[in-house]
């Protein structure tokens, strides 16, 4: 019997250990999330560094109004007839918990970014430059409902802007 405990616990000690594993080293593979190919985690996959004044991540209302920010996002893309048809073939749960950490990352939330960089996150997606435009706009809609203020919008918009020579495909 002491023996089976053990065993038990062990065994379980190892199926917890092997959780975290995933979750700390295979961002490219989380559990209940669409998998991607293998990546390198980098800070650098960010695509920029992060805003230092720390009133930009108050006025979107820390973690919590980011995470608002990012599902209201989501939904209106989703079901955009411009951009819809290009989210619509990938699950939203990855992209949802990535874009939290970049967005959070870059609007110096302190989060740590686990995603891909732009461009590999973004390969043969057919993004066009006018899609990027559909995207900015509703980003603005989301951050609008928050309560943002116009002008830290666009200091966040302002580091997102030069990711697009990397999103868009040419
Ligand atoms: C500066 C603008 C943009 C930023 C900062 C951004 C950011 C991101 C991030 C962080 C990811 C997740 C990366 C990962 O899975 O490792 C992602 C994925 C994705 N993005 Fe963007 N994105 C931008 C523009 C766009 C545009 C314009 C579109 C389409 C209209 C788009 C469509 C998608 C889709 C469909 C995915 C999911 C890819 C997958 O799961 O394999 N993105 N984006």
């Amino acid at each position: 019997m002491k023996t089976l405990l053990g065993l038990t616990a062990a065994l379980t000690l190892t199926v917890l250990a092997a959780a975290a594993y995933a979750q700390e080293t295979r961002p490219w593979a989380m559990p209940g999330e669409e998998k991607v190919d293998p990546y390198t985690v980098a800070e650098a996959n960010a695509g920029t560094g992060p805003i230092t004044d720390p009133k930009v991540f108050e006025a979107f209302h820390g973690k919590d109004g980011l995470a608002r920010i990012v599902a209201t996002t989501l939904d209106m893309a989703y079901a955009d007839a411009r951009i819809g048809p290009i989210f619509k073939p990938f699950e939203r749960p990855r992209i949802e918990r990535t874009l939290n950490e970049h967005f959070c990352y870059v609007l110096g939330g302190g989060c740590a970014y686990s995603g891909r960089d732009m461009a590999a996150a973004h390969k043969d997606m057919g993004v066009k430059p006018g899609d990027m435009g559909a995207l900015v706009e509703i980003l603005q809609k989301a951050m609008d409902k928050e309560g943002v203020p116009f002008g830290m919008q666009n200091r966040f918009l302002a580091k997102l802007a030069p990711m697009k020579r990397d999103v868009v495909n040419k």
